[in-house]
């Protein structure tokens, strides 16, 4: 695992911007992984300003995101296709068909199995994701990996934790229906990537970032899957590296 830490949240969306370009500048077929949350919209925000400065172009990038909610149509404010047609996809000359997010509308159970399979085998086809963009929850979750996920995990159906629940209550109106339940990639999902950056800003990540980098490898902090990646980089900024050693 390569650690990078810089002095600021800013300096860590330019330095993250600035690799998911160089991956678009170089493939001829780019495959992005891509995440949702507070974390990676300022780099996003910097990818549109390239973009639109006329210095990469995403009409040949594929991408696939980590998650999606279960049980919220992909209209919905909260859907994380939402979420990335918002913060990225509209603004940028990415062909929407080649964006991929798992299909998870529906509540039925066989059908979201079979649509985790088919996330899965999309991936393959793809050629598989050449950069997958991370950021880690205050508990170690990847994706929707909460502590306890198996390591060899694949694409599935996950309970979401209280504490995660709790930390993206802030997106949901008073007495709307939060969905409990998520369709993510697997730990061992992500894991094939071949290369993985993990954001981490902020001093509430401090803890799980030292877990993930000191700690033992375990399930209980599924970020710590990374130190058995040969090519992770984990960009920093000072207030969640605080606690590094
Ligand atoms: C998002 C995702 C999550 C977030 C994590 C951190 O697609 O899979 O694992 O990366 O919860 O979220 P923020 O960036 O909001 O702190």
């Amino acid at each position: 695992m390569r650690v990078i830490i810089l002095d600021t949240a800013n300096q860590v969306a330019q330095y993250a911007a600035d690799l998911l370009l160089e991956t678009v500048r170089k493939k001829s077929r780019p495959v992005l992984g891509l995440a949702t949350g507070s974390t990676p919209i300022s780099t996003y925000q910097q990818v549109i300003n390239a973009v639109q400065a006329g210095q990469a172009s995403f009409k040949n990038t594929t991408t696939f995101n980590l998650d999606e909610y279960i049980g919220i149509d992909d209209t919905h404010p909260q859907s994380y296709r939402h979420f990335m047609k918002h913060y990225l996809f509209n603004h940028i000359d990415i062909d929407l068909a080649n964006t991929h997010l798992p299909m998870a509308a529906s509540l039925d159970e066989t059908r979201l199995v079979e649509n985790a399979q088919d996330y899965e085998n999309a991936i393959q086809e793809a050629g598989g994701i050449d950069l997958q963009l991370l950021g880690i929850g205050e508990n170690g979750h990847i994706g929707f990996n909460e502590p306890t996920s198996s390591l060899r995990s694949r694409t599935r159906i996950k309970s979401l934790s209280e504490s995660t629940i709790e930390a993206n209550k802030r997106f949901f109106a008073d007495g709307e229906y939060q969905p409990h339940l998520a369709l993510t990639m697997g730990i061992e999902t992500i894991l094939e990537s071949k290369h993985i950056l993990l954001l981490a800003t902020g001093h509430k990540k401090a803890a799980a970032v030292k877990a993930m980098v000191e700690g033992p490898l375990t399930a209980m902090c599924p970020a710590s899957a990374l130190q058995q990646h040969a090519k992770a980089c984990l960009v920093l900024d000072q207030d969640a590296a605080a606690q590094l050693s």
